[in-house]
């Protein structure tokens, strides 16, 4: 079969055979496709969509173009959560040392920020000295001796999704269910886990906007990871505004050490708790996600959790002495407030506005080598739902520079005071 029968069959709608995606994968991997064919693949699928034997058949033979770690050396059940990407969305910082302090393995390989939203090593970098990239020797040793690292990938992990990414980012097929479970997956799977939970954002922060949409792609990304023998759960979670009070590097690793201090913001801790209770049940700690959460709420207060993140950070090099004084992480030069305009209440505040503000402002990368200043953000003191008084102070900005009221009004344009609104439900649904 050519990659041209391929092609006719897919814009056919007719499904193809196992032996024809991976025959494909394989040799795009290898070069041995023109961009053009798989960009004419892309946009078939985007239209055709995907069966589930077609998609597990893509996502596997995805993951097996590249590296896959054997975690079959650390004992025990290996747990791991993704989110789809969201803005003050720091959920794993706290949850990793949570969990690792119940004694539950968690190997964590995350991501670097991508457009407004923020990315977990980005935030770990602003801790000084904290090393992002191990070897996977070290990543192993550091999961028996710690019971939690959180790294970049090692290694050549699904190098079919990075080059099927750069073609969808050019060829309007980013936003295709089946494609973004695939290549969520793909990555996923390579990393050797036994368990996942999975964060699906949806509102105005997120990828899926819509909750349906948010929705079919948990249902898919479930079934993908179960067929492969994975444990998996799915959180839909709300991004219409940011989660917890801080967006921005060193203001979210001050924010995640307030969480593990039982300081933190009430919804970063609720959704914490929302991912982290099944992961404690697919660990075999407990079968019930009641007395799971109040295993969790122990490490904050017996302390572990917060000691626990100290190990973590110590063993990947980082200056421990953050816990306890955060001006040791890297701090903007000015604070400048964003004022109420009226009074009323807070009804609108864009996560997504917010998570480009930060990024204007240098937090987060507009090209892939751009340089982050970690210590700028916003820190936000109303949220959705919230009484506000004319002039009082909604947010507070670190920035680097004094002048930035380009950044505010943007920020002013994309919140609104009005009549009252309830704060948004903060866990839709979960599906298993
Ligand atoms: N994140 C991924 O890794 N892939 C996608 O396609 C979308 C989000």
């Amino acid at each position: 079969m050519t990659m041209l029968e391929t092609l006719m069959k897919k814009r056919n709608n007719e499904e193809l055979s196992a032996i024809e995606i991976e025959t494909m994968i394989q040799n795009f991997t290898d070069g041995k496709i023109p961009d053009y064919q798989i960009s004419a693949f892309l946009m078939a699928t985007y239209f055709t969509g995907m069966t589930i034997p077609e998609l597990t058949t893509l996502t596997m033979a995805m993951m097996h173009s590249g590296d896959v770690l054997d975690l079959s050396e650390i004992p025990g059940i290996k747990v791991d959560k993704h989110s789809t990407g969201g803005v003050g969305d720091k959920v794993s910082l706290p949850l990793a040392p949570m969990l690792a302090a119940l004694n539950i393995k968690v190997p964590m390989i995350s991501g670097r920020g991508l457009g407004h939203t923020g990315g977990t090593l980005d935030k770990l970098e602003a801790i000084p000295g904290y090393q992002v990239e191990i070897s996977e020797d070290a990543f192993k040793k550091q999961i028996n001796q710690v019971g939690t690292a959180i790294i970049g990938a090692t290694g050549n992990i699904a190098p079919a999704d990075k080059k099927m990414y750069a073609l969808r980012d050019v060829t309007a097929t980013v936003d295709s269910i089946p494609l973004i479970a695939a290549s969520i997956m793909s990555k996923k799977l390579a990393t050797g886990n036994n368990a996942l939970v999975l964060d699906v954002k949806t509102g105005a922060g997120a990828f899926m906007k819509k909750q349906d949409q948010a929705e079919a792609l948990a249902q898919i990304m479930v079934k993908i990871g179960k067929e492969a023998g994975m444990q998996m759960q799915a959180v839909i979670s709300d991004m219409n505004q940011p989660l917890g009070s801080k967006v921005g590097n060193t203001l979210e690793i001050e924010e995640t050490l307030d969480t593990l201090k039982g300081q933190g913001p009430k919804d970063l801790l609720e959704v914490t708790l929302a991912l982290a209770a099944p992961m404690v049940v697919m660990a075999k700690k407990t079968d019930s996600e009641m007395v799971a959460r109040e295993m969790l709420m122990g490490t904050i207060t017996d302390g572990s959790a917060l000691a626990k993140f100290g190990e973590m950070i110590a063993a990947q090099g980082g200056d421990i002495g953050v816990l306890d004084d955060y001006q040791l992480m890297p701090h903007a030069k000015y604070e400048i407030e964003v004022p109420a305009l009226t009074s009323g209440y807070l009804n609108r505040l864009d996560a997504d506005a917010v998570g480009i503000a930060s990024m204007r402002l240098g937090g987060g990368r507009t090209k892939k080598d751009d340089l982050l200043d970690y210590g700028v953000g916003i820190t936000l003191h109303k949220k959705l739902g919230d009484a506000v008084k004319a002039g009082e102070s909604l947010m507070t900005i670190a920035a680097e520079q004094a002048d930035i009221s380009e950044i505010i009004d943007y920020l002013q344009a994309h919140l609104a005071i009005g009549v009252e609104v309830a704060a948004p439900t903060l866990i839709h649904k979960i599906i298993k």
